[in-house]
């Protein structure tokens, strides 16, 4: 068995300061052979909020991989933006903006889906694609972990990130099976929509730690691994009260190359 957890958009200079600690409590306590962050760790990319969230991922107790969101480069500071984005995030967070988790029978590819030309949308670029299709292990359970959805509902008012549909076509006959996302600060988790439905499962994660009262809630999820069972544990804290709710529970089981809720 192998568990993994989903963290996103902790937004560190805008964050809910009285969850912060129960949030790092539910996450040492769990466990987790594999700590996920999918960007947007800091609010507008200053250097203290980038200390204030390496502090955070400094607490974490467990191996973790993160990649940036359109929140970690400058949006006003223009030339900082075009020239030296990921500056402040290299120096801060890690060096590597595609890191690799390997636990268990996961192998989890990190992409960096920020377009410094396109800060709201973001971008997968041919070259990434590539790069996640010929490094896949067949004997994983590979996952891919990016900032940007790979596809969103309709009623989503952002523009869909640029290589979207060629990217999760592609992953999808490569044999990916999940795709973590964030960005959007709403949850969803089930098989991606196409036209005989998809083979990839997404698991859309919701701000861990942004203060927004509009995102109503805070929230992360547990991801179990045992063979062919996939238990998905969210853990919802709402702004309106005090910390984490007991976790809501999701099932999915793999088979004939599909996840099924179960
Ligand atoms: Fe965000
Ligand atoms: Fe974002």
């Amino acid at each position: 068995m192998t568990r993994l957890l989903h963290l996103s958009d902790l937004h560190f200079g805008f964050e809910r300061v009285a969850l912060v600690e129960p949030l790092l409590d539910r996450i040492n306590g769990a466990n987790p052979d594999l700590v996920v962050v999918t960007g947007d760790l800091t609010h507008r990319a200053r250097r203290a909020q980038f200390a204030q969230a390496a502090e955070f991922l400094r607490r974490i107790e467990a191996p973790l991989i993160a990649v940036p969101g359109n929140h970690d480069i400058p949006l006003y500071r223009l030339a900082d933006r075009m020239m030296k984005p990921f500056r402040r995030y290299r120096r801060h967070i890690a060096e590597n903006l595609e890191p690799i988790g390997h636990v268990g029978a996961l192998r989890v590819q990190g992409l960096n889906s920020v377009d410094p030309m396109s800060w709201q949308r973001g971008m997968l670029s041919a070259a990434q694609m590539r790069r996640v299709t010929e490094a896949l292990a067949p004997d994983c359970i590979n996952i891919v972990a990016l900032h940007h959805p790979m596809q969103q509902r309709p009623e989503v008012d952002k523009q869909l990130m640029r290589g979207a549909r060629e990217g999760l076509a592609l992953f999808e006959m490569q044999g990916v099976q999940l795709v973590l996302s964030g960005h959007l600060h709403r949850w969803s988790a089930g098989a991606f929509l196409g036209p005989d439905g998809r083979q990839i499962l997404q698991v859309q994660a919701g701000t861990a730690l942004c203060a927004r009262r509009d995102d109503r809630q805070n929230e992360f999820a547990e991801l179990e691994f045992d063979q062919d069972a996939l238990l998905i544990r969210r853990h919802v804290a709402p702004m309106d009260e005090t910390g984490f709710r007991p976790p809501q529970e999701l099932r999915f089981q793999r088979r004939d190359r599909l996840w099924h809720p179960a």
